[in-house]
């Protein structure tokens, strides 16, 4: 089973994109003394770069070449919406990054045609994405109560973004979206 130049190119781009949110998350490491959040940090960090590893060796399984690229999920975001500078708009920004990311690795695996070896990475992926989704809702639930607006109206801005940004990239990768 041959996989085509565009879904490796694909590929390419969730491997550059799970290393960029890794060393995002890796360094927010550095901005906070919470021992429970630096513990979090690390491991989100260390399994998005190791994601990033799995990628590069799914694309060399399916016959392809990682290479380098610029663009990233997160600079779209970035482009859109400004870097996210705060603890809370790195991990609200992370929150809808990964829900979008447990959506569109379900959708890829159901596609008819995917690689064993493409289908068992997405696999791995969506098992730890679940674990990612929920230490970062809870920290997002235990911010003070005067602060909850706050992270409502943060979580809805990129929202927005991340629908303009998932359009976009849908469409330069002519990915078909299933909804
Ligand atoms: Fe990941
Ligand atoms: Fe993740």
């Amino acid at each position: 089973m041959s996989v085509s130049p565009t879904e490796i190119a694909l590929l390419n781009f969730y491997r550059a994109s799970e290393l960029h949110g890794g060393l995002i998350l890796g360094q927010m490491v550095r901005r906070t003394r919470d021992a429970e959040l630096i513990t979090r940090l690390t491991q989100h960090s260390a399994e998005e770069v190791m994601h990033a590893l799995l990628w590069t060796e799914t694309i060399v399984a399916v016959g392809g070449r990682p290479a380098p690229v610029r663009d990233t999920y997160q600079t779209r975001y970035a482009e859109e919406v400004g870097t996210p500078i705060s603890m809370l708009e790195i991990l609200a920004l992370t929150q809808v990054f990964e829900r979008r990311v447990y959506r569109h690795f379900t959708l890829h695996l159901r596609k008819p045609d995917v690689h064993p070896a493409v289908a068992a990475t997405l696999r791995r992926m969506l098992d730890e994405e679940k674990g990612h989704l929920t230490w970062v809702k809870h920290w997002l639930d235990a911010q003070p109560a005067g602060r909850q607006s706050e992270v409502r109206d943060v979580l809805k801005r990129y929202e927005l973004a991340d629908e303009r940004i998932y359009t976009v990239i849908s469409a330069e990768y002519g990915w078909r979206m299933a909804a």
